[in-house]
């Protein structure tokens, strides 16, 4: 069976899309643990670089991701055609995952970036990373082939690499 989540799968207008303010970083650090990197991201998103949006249900932060216009941390040295827009962090709260909602906001994204002229998207996902490959795969994602990051700080796994992928975005 594919969807065990007692939630069902969401409609797209069950789930509202805002940008967060630095109100909502308690509830995005004890989420995802990444409070320095949340910081960054709020400040880039302040300097007009970047937008942190959240994914709401009746109120409840159940997703975020961070759209990162200009560069990213995963930016990979000599590779300008790797700089983005760039996807990062995408995030859904673990009782919420497998409804559908990480491709909701995947779809909200990637119609922030044609907004702004993007015509794709870059993501990196490490390879141990299954139910993330397997997500970015689904939505259309493509591996970069000559391109890949280690990941040193991963231990006891033989999955200590990363790959990028991209997307090119139809224009509507
Ligand atoms: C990756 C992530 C955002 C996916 O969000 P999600 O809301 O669970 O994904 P969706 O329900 O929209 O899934 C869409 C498709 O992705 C694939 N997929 C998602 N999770 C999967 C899993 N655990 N195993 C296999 N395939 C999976 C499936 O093809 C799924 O379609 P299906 O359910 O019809 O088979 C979520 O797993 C997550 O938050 N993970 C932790 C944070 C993380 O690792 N983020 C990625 C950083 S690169």
């Amino acid at each position: 069976m594919k969807r065990e989540n007692p939630n069902g799968e969401f409609n797209k207008s069950e789930i509202q899309t805002r940008e967060a303010t630095a109100d909502d970083l308690p509830i995005i650090n004890k989420l995802n643990g990444r409070e320095a990197e949340n910081i960054e991201k709020m400040e880039l998103q302040r300097q007009g670089k970047g937008k942190f949006l959240l994914l709401e249900k009746d109120g409840e932060i159940v997703g975020f991701s961070f759209i990162c216009f200009e560069h990213s941390s995963y930016h990979f040295p000599g590779r300008d055609d790797l700089k983005g827009p760039f996807l990062e962090d995408g995030f859904v709260k673990e009782e919420y995952r497998r409804t559908g909602i990480g491709q909701i906001g995947l779809s909200r994204c990637e119609a922030i970036i044609k907004k702004n002229e993007g015509k794709k998207v870059i993501t990196a996902v490490g390879l141990d990373n299954e139910a993330s490959v397997a997500f970015h795969i689904k939505n259309g994602f493509k591996p970069i082939e000559d391109a890949k990051f280690e990941m040193p700080y991963k231990q006891n796994t033989q999955k200590k690499y990363g790959i990028y992928f991209v997307k090119d975005l139809e224009p509507d």
